[in-house]
């Protein structure tokens, strides 16, 4: 399955920030994968005309489940694909945390994207309490259920396992803990979609950097990274695409 390299930008990058695409542009390795990077809404329609004609495409970080209406300062799935996105982020545990996000919103986001096209990148993960508990399997299991609605493929979803205490802190769990979720992830995928759930790619999120990027990708059922931190300089996020080629 060819991987999945995803940037998300966060609430980061101004219009300065564009050159930093056009460095990775240039940058080596990139055949071997696909390359999405989710800058924040202000610079979508920017970074999508940057990228016409290069295999590096542009996503958002969220959505509104309407597709038009009152909602202040909301912005629709649609109006990402009007701008040039391709790929939306959906309950990304900041969001989840801060704006309150629960899986049935989540989903219904997940729905919006589809109907516009775009695919989405849905996030699960545990909290450290909820790992230390020994529930980190349950709670990914149940965010996956409600998070992931009808007519979901393959071919419009993947999933990123973001464990809430590795985003942002450098702590990154064990091979055997990745190894673990991910399988579980695909055996929930498979019972969920059938043979499409082998397909779809499940990316791990949480202080993926160019030194930890060949061990991660090197997992089973580990199609690929959501990367923060490391996404936001070309030449951080070109190392841990290179690194796709030392896996193969
Ligand atoms: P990080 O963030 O790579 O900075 O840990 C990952 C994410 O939140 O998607």
């Amino acid at each position: 399955m060819r991987k999945l390299i995803a940037g998300n930008w966060k609430m980061n990058g101004l219009a300065s920030s564009l050159a930093e695409i056009a460095v990775l542009k240039g940058a080596t390795g990139m055949a071997t994968c696909e390359i999405v990077v989710c800058p924040p809404f202000t610079l979508i329609e920017k970074s999508s005309q940057q990228l016409k004609d290069s295999n590096i495409t542009i996503g958002a970080q969220d959505c509104h489940p309407q597709t038009s209406g009152a909602y202040t300062g909301d912005v629709s799935a649609e109006m990402l694909a009007d701008a040039g996105a391709r790929y939306v982020i959906l309950g990304h545990s900041e969001r989840r945390v801060s704006h309150h996000e629960a899986d049935a919103l989540v989903a219904s986001k997940v729905v919006a994207a589809h109907k516009a096209g775009l695919t989405a990148i849905v996030c699960v993960g545990e909290t450290r309490g909820e790992r230390d508990d020994g529930r980190a399997l349950h709670v990914v299991g149940t965010q996956l259920r409600g998070s992931v609605p009808a007519g979901s493929s393959s071919s419009n979803m993947a999933i990123a396992y973001e464990p809430v205490w590795a985003i942002g802190t450098g702590l990154v769990p064990t091979i055997e803990q990745i190894e673990e979720i991910h399988s579980s992830i695909r055996k929930a995928l498979e019972e969920r979609l059938g043979e499409d759930g082998r397909n779809v790619r499940i990316l791990y999120g949480g202080s993926v950097k160019a030194a930890n990027a060949a061990e991660i990708f090197a997992v089973a059922n580990v199609d690929g990274a959501l990367v923060g931190g490391a996404s936001l300089t070309a030449a951080d996020f070109a190392g841990i695409i290179s690194a796709v080629g030392q896996v193969g």
